[in-house]
């Protein structure tokens, strides 16, 4: 009898594994799916609000300012989506809600309703006669975070509410588009997406910076070291043996013991992997990812853009080719520029960032000296003591943004490296069997979604990029 591929043996004594149901068993009506997508109320919002002008619209938010001059009450209201004035008059409203708006203090949560009108000298092209006032909470009076300049340590303690401050807003703003044109882009190229694990018992990028936990497997045997993923890349390269092409996205952790601007304990990676791709084609694929990221924050975030006051020239001129630069020529540039690198070093932030500002495009910085980096890259076969890797270097000084590398495909040569990187080989079993059974070519790469942010936004630490840092010396709120 012929063998069904990948068919699950579904034990006899047990319901709960339901293999092979088929696809729409559990669909939807097309008109119960109508009816659900009417659940979400209509509503107008600050940044939807160009279509209404001339017309009474009624918005909900919070008082992100205000200010009065006797008879006039000029009220900076926020919904989340976008912020806009609203002007109330003292002769034209309830004089209980006048009273009110008399009172109001900082954050406060709030309804209004007012008529849409054009107004040029507003940021965001609209203003509000206000009409009707309504307190939903007065916000107590206070409010920690002010107008003069508080240091970082505050505002990160603060950070359940410094997330209102519109530079913040701003910020999380262009992180979630850069993560939907990261989604668009794969999606667009083949790519499905494939969790990985954040449970793992091996280490993906060396063991010095795991964090490391006793749970599993407690009992007769001695119980298993359990570590949090540093990235996902080890099991997307099982991935792609069955899709061909994937990526993950997701929070990693490293337990590293450097409290620098580029690096947070807690971080989200996004893995691509893709069968069937060498090292130059790898490169193609985030040449692409990265151009297509710029040009949709650049798109849809103006106004962001704008407000974290970020120069938009230097991202215009992120378009392919990027600059190519192998780590022997790089090195060579930067001892000329008075850096005192070794001829096989890794490069250090100040070696990446005096390199950036050679050019005004990302660089591909290839082919390391194999001893510097991870156990699965392959030998460049031209050059066999360094590796067919790259890091993307991102420019302005911000340095890397991308890690990656075409994999070791051969099951002895791989195993060899492990052996010279003294990793055990048993709990990697199910990573050779990857080169046991219908190994190809492939390559992958990470990206570390906060140091996107924080160059796209021009910021100078990478601790505003995410919404609740963890860093060393920070686990709070
Ligand atoms: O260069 P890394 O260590 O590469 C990997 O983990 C590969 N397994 C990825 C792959 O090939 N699939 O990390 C990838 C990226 C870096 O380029 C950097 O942008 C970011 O992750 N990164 C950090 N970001 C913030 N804080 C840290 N501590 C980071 N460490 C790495
Ligand atoms: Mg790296």
């Amino acid at each position: 009898m012929p063998l069904a591929l990948g068919k699950i043996e579904r034990p006899s004594d047990s319901d709960d594994c339901e293999v092979g149901l088929s696809e729409g068993t559990t669909a939807m009506s097309p008109l119960a799916r109508r009816q659900t997508n009417l659940t979400v109320p209509p509503m107008i919002t600050i940044a939807s609000i160009a279509p209404h002008v001339g017309e009474e619209v009624e918005l909900k938010g919070w008082a992100y300012n205000f200010r009065s001059s006797g008879k006039i009450f000029f009220l900076q209201l926020r919904d989340g989506s976008g912020k806009v004035q609203v002007v109330y008059s003292k002769g034209e409203m309830d004089q209980v809600q006048w009273e009110a708006l008399q009172s109001l203090r900082l954050e406060s949560s709030v309804r209004v309703r007012g008529r849409v009108k054009q107004d040029d000298r507003s940021p965001t092209g609209f203003e509000l006669e206000g009409m009707t006032f309504e307190m939903i909470q007065l916000a107590q009076e206070d409010y920690p975070i002010g107008k003069k300049d508080h240091g970082p340590d505050f505002l990160l303690d603060q950070r359940h509410l410094w997330l209102r401050a519109e530079s913040q807003w701003a910020i999380q703003r262009v992180r979630n588009t850069i993560i939907n044109a990261t989604y668009a882009y794969f999606n667009e190229n083949g790519f499905i997406k494939f969790d990985t694990p954040i449970l793992t018992p091996t280490s993906c990028e060396g063991t010095t910076e795991l964090f490391e936990m006793d749970y599993f497997g407690e009992g007769e045997d001695g119980g298993t070291k359990a570590y949090l993923a540093q990235s996902g890349q080890l099991y997307l390269e099982a991935g792609i043996m069955s899709f061909g092409r994937c990526f993950d996205f997701g929070p990693v952790f490293r337990a590293e013991k450097s409290k620098t601007r580029r690096h947070l304990t807690e971080f989200w990676m996004m893995d691509a992997e893709a069968a069937f791709v060498e090292h130059e084609g790898n490169m193609q694929i985030q040449e692409g990812l990265i151009v297509r990221i710029v040009k949709d924050v650049l798109e849809k975030n103006a106004y962001e853009l704008k407000v974290l006051e970020r120069d938009i020239e230097p991202l215009k001129k992120v378009q392919a080719p990027f600059v190519h630069l192998t780590h022997a020529q790089a090195v060579v540039a930067l001892r000329a520029l008075g850096s005192d690198i070794g001829e096989r070093d890794d490069l250090g932030a100040d070696d990446e960032t005096l390199l950036t500002e050679q050019y005004d495009r990302p660089i591909f910085l290839e082919k390391y000296p194999a001893e510097v980096k991870a156990f699965y890259m392959k030998r460049d076969p031209r050059e066999p003591d360094r590796v067919l890797n790259n890091d993307v270097l991102a420019p302005e000084g911000y340095g890397e943004i991308i890690g990656g590398s075409q994999r070791e495909d051969d099951l002895s040569v791989i195993i060899e490296r492990m052996r010279e990187h003294h990793l055990p080989l048993e709990p990697f079993e199910w990573y050779l069997d990857l080169r046991r059974y219908g190994s190809v070519p492939h390559s992958g790469f990470g990206y570390g979604l906060e140091r996107i942010v924080a160059w796209v936004c021009g910021l100078h630490h990478v601790r505003e990029t995410i919404p609740f840092p963890r860093m060393m010396h920070r686990l709070n709120p």
